[in-house]
């Protein structure tokens, strides 16, 4: 019987992509940020990550062949140094669209609705001792801007569209096929409309891109909802904001520092917090675990990558 190839698992996955991970690979389990033991470290050729393996990580394995990452952003892998190495990064995008579209519709709905308050409302006795809540805001036939208009962007778009909402984006260029309009600027996306959800991928170029200006612009009516990465809105800006009623209130999936959250948002009540949960269904968890493991496969077979991350695609198709 051959040797099975090593790998270095990262993230956790659910237990049925567990028992696959096992049965095909001798698999050593860490954090990203693990020193690893340099006779394990010499022998691992592939790494499963869920969006997190830095350069550290990267660089104490010199057999490294290939990072298939359980998740569709990869701004947490070392791309650059993958790429330097002719290392292939894969990602899952695609399968997880309609659970993080599904909670961008969520988070717009429960803050404007103040959905999170009136369940505590409930459940602390309120409604018995002080009668009904005051009155909430609509989202259905609104205005929504929608920054990033990709995949996920779309399938946002899409829902939205059941609600009767207006919609309208901004994104590197127009995005053809769609009849949504485009606004180059970001904050006259932000100044036309009652809602702005975030999905833009976070590149570097995209961080704090949601500044003071752009909250402002939304305004003290206005709702921003994040299902990208935290920092592409300056967290600082938008605890000023709500705390000066310049903004009416958010809805948050991702945060600058996870699993950190500013102690002034967890007091407001205009504010829906959930930690980092877009993809985390049982489903979708399955699905992404499931595309990783059919890249290594893949790989390993000498087949053709299914979903390789175009930068590390570019550096292999030059090197050969
Ligand atoms: C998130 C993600 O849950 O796959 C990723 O990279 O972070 C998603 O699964 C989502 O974008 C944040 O709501």
């Amino acid at each position: 019987m051959s040797e099975k190839i090593e790998i270095l698992q990262v993230a956790s996955v659910v237990p049925g992509i567990e028992a696959k991970l096992n049965a095909a690979y001798r698999v050593h389990r860490a954090s990203p940020g693990d020193t690893i033991a340099p006779d394990v470290a010499g022998r691992v050729r592939a790494v499963v990550a869920g969006g997190g393996a830095p350069a550290g990580l990267l660089a104490q394995l010199p057999k490294l062949e290939i990072v298939a990452s359980a998740s569709v952003g990869y701004d947490g892998i070392d791309v650059a140094g993958a790429s330097a190495r002719g290392i292939a990064v894969t990602n899952t995008p695609n399968v997880l669209n309609a659970d993080v579209a599904d909670l961008a519709v969520a988070l717009m709905v429960m803050t404007a609705r103040r959905l999170a308050a009136a369940d505590k409302y409930v459940r602390d006795g309120k409604w018995l001792t002080a009668g009904h809540m005051p009155l909430a805001r609509k989202a259905s036939g609104k205005r929504l801007g929608i920054v990033g208009l990709g995949r996920i962007g779309k399938d946002i778009a899409r829902r939205a569209e059941a609600m009767d909402m207006t919609i309208s984006y901004t994104n590197r260029k127009p995005v053809e096929g769609v009849s949504y309009r485009f606004v180059p600027k970001l904050v006259e996306l932000a100044r036309d409309n009652d809602f702005l959800v975030v999905i833009a991928s976070a590149g570097p170029d995209a961080t704090k891109m949601i500044n003071r200006e752009v909250i402002e612009a939304l305004g003290p009516d206005g709702i921003l909802v994040n299902v990208s990465r935290g920092r592409v809105v300056d967290e600082a800006a938008l605890v000023d904001a709500l705390q000066a009623g310049k903004l009416g209130g958010a809805g948050l999936d991702v945060f600058e520092d996870e699993p950190k959250v500013p102690a002034a948002l967890l007091a407001m009540e205009n504010v829906v917090l959930t930690p980092h949960l877009g993809s985390s269904t049982l489903e979708t968890r399955t699905d992404m675990g499931q595309l990783a493991m059919d890249n290594l496969a893949a790989w390993f077979a000498g087949k053709p990558l299914i979903t390789e991350v175009p930068e590390t695609q570019a550096a292999r198709r030059v090197a050969t």
